[in-house]
């Protein structure tokens, strides 16, 4: 009786383990194939695409949950923050009145126009907090195989949470009141000492870190394992 039982589990796992080495077999095969197309201009499939959504948002959610949100209505914060937005953002997320680009329409996933989102975050403080919680993660660690940069490793946390602040606005600006408020922070910018709008503001925010700096450990080496 024992070792009938005993014959019986060793068959189970057999199988078991058969299954894993041949479905692990058949997943390398099709990765080395090259069947998968890496092209952008070829979408995901309905199953790739599922899955790769969830776990985008599982590991974001999971990963923001318990960060503090500070006070996001400041208006210097939201005004640094309009600068910001306007010198590094645009060109994949849009702002009111500006029309799609060429770059833009070629990036898979496609940036969603973030002056066209809108959330239901002012009736519920709840969703508010978990949406400025969420957008202070992705801008400070940007996402995996997407455009979206990582800009914690140039920019501290004050000025993504301004950027945050501005974004909770941004969705109700007209052209005109995102003109003002960028016109009038872009003086702001100038008078802090910023380099100007001449393609500088990039090498400007990377050179002010050194190499040491980038390699400095952080939560980014979590997901590497
Ligand atoms: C080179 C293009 C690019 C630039 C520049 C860029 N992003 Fe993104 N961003 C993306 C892409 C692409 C996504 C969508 C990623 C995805 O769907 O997985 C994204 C997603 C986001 C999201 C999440 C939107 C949502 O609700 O799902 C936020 C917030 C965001 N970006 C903010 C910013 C901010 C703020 C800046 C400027 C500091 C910025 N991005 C600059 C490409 C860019």
């Amino acid at each position: 009786m024992a070792i009938e039982v005993k014959g019986a589990t060793l068959r189970i796992l057999a199988t078991v383990i058969l299954t894993v080495v041949v479905g692990a077999l058949a997943g390398w095969a099709f990765i080395y194939s090259g069947a998968f197309n890496a092209a952008a201009d070829q979408p995901h499939s309905g199953i790739v695409f599922f899955l790769a959504q969830t776990a985008r948002e599982r590991s974001i959610a999971a990963r923001s949950k318990d960060i503090s949100v500070p006070n996001l209505a400041d208006p210097k914060a939201i005004a640094a923050g309009a600068s910001e937005y306007a010198e590094m953002c645009t060109g994949c997320h849009l702002a009111p009145g500006m029309e799609d680009n060429e770059m833009r329409s070629g990036l898979y996933p496609y940036p969603p126009n973030l002056a066209a989102h809108r959330h239901d975050a002012k009736e519920d403080p709840q969703v508010a907090r978990a949406s400025a919680a969420r957008q202070f993660w992705i801008i400070k660690h940007g996402i995996k195989m997407s455009a979206m940069p990582a800009w914690g490793k140039t920019h501290d946390d004050a000025t993504i949470w301004s950027i945050v602040a501005f974004l909770q606005k941004l969705p109700m600006l007209t052209p005109q009141q995102y003109g003002e408020m960028t016109k009038e922070s872009e003086s702001v910018h100038e008078a802090s000492g910023h380099a100007s709008m001449q393609g500088a503001h990039e090498a400007d925010t990377d050179h002010a870190r050194t190499p040491a700096d980038r390699a400095e450990p952080d939560t980014r080496d979590q997901h590497r394992h």
